[in-house]
């Protein structure tokens, strides 16, 4: 099964990040252990802070991955272009966010995504990716 990582703004900061809020483990060390984990994935990652490079990163894994895992970070908030997207392709997507957004401010709460997604994970941190990829390989 393949599975495409997609990651928004300052996700390629984790590790340095507001460790207390995500962590102090940066995602290329972490993908590294998700493909040691997963074999039976075909993983790739994809990070950008540009919002337009999302939707065409959405757009070309909608229709060539089996399944996207999506943490449009602080484009959740405000992007109809990437809630669009991700309504308009093939591919199963499971939003993920590290924190718990309904615990932090009120701006946080709102998603354009979940509505359009199989399902959401948020606040489990980076386990949150494991639990997607894991329920994308099982109920795919
Ligand atoms: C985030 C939550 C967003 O509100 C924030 O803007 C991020 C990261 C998360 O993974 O917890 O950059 O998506």
């Amino acid at each position: 099964m393949k599975i495409a990582i997609i990651n928004g703004p300052n996700l390629n900061l984790l590790g340095k990040r507001e460790t207390d809020i995500y962590g102090t483990e940066s995602f290329d060390q972490f993908f590294e252990k998700l493909k040691t984990k997963f074999t039976e994935a075909e993983l790739v990652y994809f990070q950008s802070n540009i919002e337009g490079e999302l939707v065409n990163a959405i757009q070309e894994y909608g229709f060539s991955m089996d399944g996207i895992i999506l943490n449009p970070a602080a484009y959740t908030h405000t992007s109809v272009a990437i809630g669009d997207a991700v309504a308009a392709v093939k591919a199963s997507v499971v939003e993920v966010h590290i924190s718990n957004v309904h615990a932090r401010e009120d701006f946080r709460k709102f998603s354009h995504v979940s509505g359009k997604c199989a399902g959401s994970i948020f606040g489990l941190g980076l386990k949150g990716y494991e639990l997607a990829i894991t329920w994308l390989l099982t109920n795919h």
